[in-house]
């Protein structure tokens, strides 16, 4: 698997891919603003887009801002790698620390999360709002000057 950067043909896949995904897609406007400023990134295997991540440096910190697997292609290892390769580059761009924000309920990704070294920093009570109501979002936190050698 690698990973790429998105360019504007790739966007139709990308809906795609998001729509099927999970209960929570972005929306499109903010998918292409994240294709236009370069933070849009693809999941290749076998030459099929199987995933995006979007993610935002500041300084020497990157928030993981988005990460979806095909719903076709769930379950089968291709989160974890993304997670993994993405950890990787990071790492070699000399970023000290990755941080996401993940809905409580988000078993899957939490499970994800977790398994690949993240703690908890906190919470957010009801940072999610939608028609179906409010939710808290966990603040999560990976200190990549001290991962052990699982991740590297
Ligand atoms: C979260 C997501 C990216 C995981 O991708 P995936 O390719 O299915 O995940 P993997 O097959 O690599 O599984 C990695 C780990 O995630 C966890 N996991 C994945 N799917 C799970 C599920 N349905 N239930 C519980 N745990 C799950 C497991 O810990 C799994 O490890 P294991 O296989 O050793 O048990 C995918 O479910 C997805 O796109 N969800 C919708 C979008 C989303 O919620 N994004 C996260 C926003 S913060």
């Amino acid at each position: 698997m690698q990973l790429v950067q998105a360019d504007p043909e790739s966007i139709d896949r990308v809906l795609q891919i998001d729509l099927g995904a999970g209960p929570h897609p972005w929306p499109e406007s903010a998918l292409r603003r994240a294709l236009q400023s370069g933070e849009l990134v693809l999941a290749i295997a076998d030459g099929a887009t199987v995933g995006f991540l979007v993610s935002q440096p500041v300084l020497d910190e990157t928030t993981l801002m988005h990460l979806a697997v095909a719903r076709e292609h769930q379950r089968q290892g291709w989160g974890r790698q993304m997670m993994q390769g993405w950890l990787a580059q990071q790492r070699l761009s000399g970023q000290q620390r990755l941080l996401l924000e993940v809905r409580r309920s988000n078993q899957a990704a939490l499970a994800l999360y977790r398994s690949l070294g993240f703690d908890t920093l906190g919470q957010r009570r009801g940072y999610y709002v939608s028609p179906e109501g409010v939710e808290d979002a966990l603040v999560m936190a990976l200190d990549l000057s001290a991962v052990g050698s699982a991740n590297r």
